[in-house]
């Protein structure tokens, strides 16, 4: 039985990362340090469902390369699913330092971590967010992606390439999946997804930029299932966009949490800042060809699910 290190796991996609991997027959760790951007009792219910999936976990922060080391150490794993990270687009552009931190060397103590101990593949989360406003649409990997427009992005993109040089210097196999707005049950609570469905429940104010804007919303069902295939796939270094390929309108999207929930939301128009890409688009033909990526699940059917959890859980 091969044994995967989840990074992250008390986190939205890599608790559903957990399940996916105990379910695929995996030995699953996962571990996480109840990073404070959001509130650690909806991670501590996060690490309850991986745990009842039969994953274990540990607490252990990415930033100390020696409590990783010795993580790895212990555990000994064969496959890593690296999601740990800072997200939050706007919460960067006022702590650059704690993204930096996190979401570069953070990674570098991973990696560094995985090739000490000859993991055979290692898989880690990146963002459609690096491909910046000059990027051709649909986005496609080998765009130069060279101009960020935020600190969380920019720190996701210097990531990617220390992977890079980690593969081509030290020989270890990374996929980078760059994930396009991923949404669900467990959804983040400072995503546009949760906070709709709240502001339906409760009468929250939404802010609302002008736009139009429209996402690549992506089940996060759809996205686990392409992390397992990642990593049953070993491509050396390889860059693949995981994302529906069916970009959706915001003001779509509303109406589809609004009928979900039979009351729409409270919207408060706000200038769009120059942070914010208009459009996100993923071209997924290269997940489709090397590791049989094949997102399902519809906008319609996604908003449902995820009201349904909202409604009865958060
Ligand atoms: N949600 C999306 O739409 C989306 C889109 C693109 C990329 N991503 C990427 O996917 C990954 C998971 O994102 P998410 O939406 O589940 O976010 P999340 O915040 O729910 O999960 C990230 C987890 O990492 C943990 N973490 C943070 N710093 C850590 C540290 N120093 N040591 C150990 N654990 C740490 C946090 O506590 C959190 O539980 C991230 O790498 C993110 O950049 C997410």
């Amino acid at each position: 039985m091969q044994r995967v290190l989840v990074t992250g796991a008390a986190g939205f996609i890599g608790s559903h990362a957990c399940e996916a991997f105990a379910a695929a027959g995996y030995d699953t760790v996962g571990v996480d340090n109840f990073d404070p951007y959001y509130d650690r009792r909806i991670k501590q219910t996060n690490v309850a469902a991986i745990e009842a999936a039969g994953a274990h976990f540990r607490e252990a922060d990415i930033r100390d390369a020696e409590a990783t080391a010795s993580l790895f150490d212990v555990t000994k794993p064969d496959v890593i699913v690296h999601l740990a990270a800072k997200a939050g687009v706007r919460n960067s552009e006022k702590f650059p330092a704690e993204y930096v931190r996190t979401n570069v060397n953070g990674t570098q103590s991973v990696l560094d971590a995985a090739r000490r101990n000859d993991v055979e593949r290692v898989v880690m989360a990146s963002t459609s967010s690096v491909y910046g406003s000059a990027s051709a649409i649909p986005f496609q990997e080998d765009d130069p992606a060279a101009a960020p427009l935020q600190p969380y992005a920019a720190s996701k993109r210097a990531a990617e390439i220390l992977a890079g040089t980690y593969c081509s210097l030290y020989g270890l196999q990374v996929t980078v999946t760059r994930l396009f707005t991923v949404y669900g049950p467990r959804g983040r609570p400072d995503m546009m997804p949760y906070m709709l469905a709240r502001s339906c429940r409760d009468g929250t104010a939404v802010p609302l930029f002008d736009g139009p804007l429209e996402r690549d919303w992506t089940y996060v069902g759809d996205i686990v299932n392409g992390l397992v295939q990642a990593a049953e796939h070993p491509l050396g270094f390889e860059i693949l966009n995981l994302g529906r390929g069916e970009p959706v309108a915001l003001a779509e999207f509303i109406d589809e949490m609004a009928a979900a929930a039979g009351t729409p939301p409270v919207l408060e128009a706000r200038e769009r800042p120059a942070t914010e890409l208009l459009t996100t688009f993923a071209d997924s033909t290269r997940a489709r060809d090397r590791i049989g990526f094949n997102p399902t699940v519809s906008v319609h059917e996604g908003v449902e699910r995820f009201w349904d959890w909202f409604a009865t859980t958060a």
